[in-house]
């Protein structure tokens, strides 16, 4: 990187502007974050790629596991990924939650290949050593082959060191010291908690079969896209064109309409978290502004027959929350669903759309739930993959060192409340901006 190809400016980096100007250095990456702009190779070079695998996902970092639901009873377990690094979340005879290496600590094979069941102990399928599903080796076949020394004690399968929930939420980080799930959540609880309330009961359940995708490229393009509400209109175009053809289209629609000064927020909540808010643009409730979706109509009848006094309130918990959560590194809450980012190589990455029902409500509501969880990953993911792996493809111009993230620098439009809480235009890229300045703190290995 030469400064000639700064275009010849002196831009501060994020470390300059979150420490009030003091020049700090807070990772060796720090140059190719600026304030306005990040430098194309932390989506291309492999270097950057280990170093966040083990310091975003891994080191001070939560990162987001599993719902409670996904491990419904005693002995339950699940496979997922920390990073790249698989990993067992275990329920134990009480109940209690653990996250086990899936390695086996006598050569490294891992040591369950099933997704999901319900096991009290694995027995490595290489040479057959058996562990406890709270990590304790029970035994290793024909014991006389090891000497005298040789203390089972000493070769659990490696665990995670905290695991904490919120409200259903399992998250797990490395740190004995990084701070607890809900001060890490900071002002995000809120915009959870509104989430998980629209549940009468606050009861949302993950379903088993997950939508599955891959794309060819680094994992923080969806990051970039989850909080970007300048994309809609134009990368979601035949969507909302199709939509448009069937009936009146409304949901989305929105995005093109009044860009930057129209109702919806965009939030900043720190950590790197951030979240849009799309109800203002509901007018009249979220289901009277939902884009047509093929056979819903007899089960809106259904609902109107049955339920006459709630249908309403009914349909609005059909269709999705209207805010999209984005929870640093890796979770992010859109609509009714919950997508998991997986970071697989730094231009391989995997999207795992989670749809949910909700307790204490009729059946009916849950089946529409599920017709209109199928909407958008099947319509509207797509335009956004193929965005990822444009982008990433435009990034082998490697004389065209810098991707922009200046949209809404110098308009005034930001605000702050007491609580550090910005506030801005929905098409603002402020959540890029806040988000690399947490990106550049774990890669610099700062204390959270
Ligand atoms: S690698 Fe697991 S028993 Fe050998
Ligand atoms: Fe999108």
């Amino acid at each position: 990187m030469t400064k000639h190809s700064m275009r010849g400016e002196k831009k501060m980096t994020i470390g300059e502007t979150v420490s009030g100007g003091a020049l700090t250095e807070l990772s060796r990456w720090s140059n190719r974050v600026l304030e306005d702009r990040v430098h194309r190779t932390l989506y291309t070079d492999p270097a950057v790629f280990e170093e966040e695998i083990v310091k975003v996902f891994g080191g001070q970092s939560w990162v987001y596991l599993a719902h409670e639901s996904q491990l419904p009873k005693p002995h339950s377990y699940l496979s997922v990924r920390m990073g790249q690094r698989p990993l067992l979340l275990t329920r134990d005879r009480n109940g209690a939650l653990h996250g086990i290496f899936n390695r086996c600590s006598h050569r490294g094979a891992t040591i369950c290949r099933d997704e999901a069941g319900v096991a009290k102990s694995f027995q490595c399928p290489y040479h057959g050593w058996t562990f406890r599903n709270t990590g304790e080796l029970v035994g290793a076949p024909w014991p006389e082959g090891y000497g005298m020394d040789f203390d089972k004690s000493q070769f659990g399968l490696r665990k995670v060191n905290r695991i904490e929930t919120y409200r259903g939420f399992i998250f797990g980080t490395l740190s004995e010291d990084a701070p607890s799930v809900p001060d890490w959540l900071g002002p995000a609880t809120t915009w959870l908690d509104y989430w998980i309330d629209r549940a009468p009961n606050g009861e949302v359940f993950v379903r088993s079969a997950a939508y599955r995708m891959g794309y060819r490229g680094n994992w923080k393009l969806a990051y970039d896209n989850a909080g970007d509400g300048y994309h809609p209109s134009f990368s979601h175009r035949s969507l909302l064109e199709m939509a448009s053809r069937m009936g009146e289209s409304k949901d989305m629609s929105y995005f093109g309409r009044t860009p930057d000064d129209g109702p919806m927020r965009s939030y900043s909540l720190g950590n790197g978290h951030s979240v849009i808010d799309q109800r203002p643009a509901h007018e009249g409730g979220f289901w009277v502004n939902q884009r047509p979706q093929p056979g819903r109509e007899r089960l809106e009848e259904e609902i109107r027959a049955k339920y006459p006094e709630r249908a309403d309130e009914l349909l609005d918990l059909c269709v999705g929350a209207q805010i999209n959560l984005s929870i640093f590194p890796n979770l992010l809450i859109i609509g009714n669903q919950i997508q998991v980012i997986e970071p697989l190589a730094v231009n391989r990455t995997q999207l795992t759309w989670h749809a949910t029902s909700i307790g204490g409500v009729p059946e009916e509501v849950n089946t529409v739930r599920m017709r209109t969880q199928e909407d958008f990953p099947a319509f509207g993911e797509p335009d956004d993959q193929a965005n990822f792996e444009e982008v990433q493809r435009g990034l082998d111009v490697v004389e065209e060192e810098w991707i922009l993230m200046n949209r809404g620098l110098g308009t005034g439009w930001q605000s702050a409340a007491e609580d550090g809480v910005i506030s801005t235009a929905v098409t603002d890229e402020l959540h890029m901006r806040s988000y690399y300045a947490e990106w550049i703190k774990r890669m610099g290995g700062a204390q959270a």
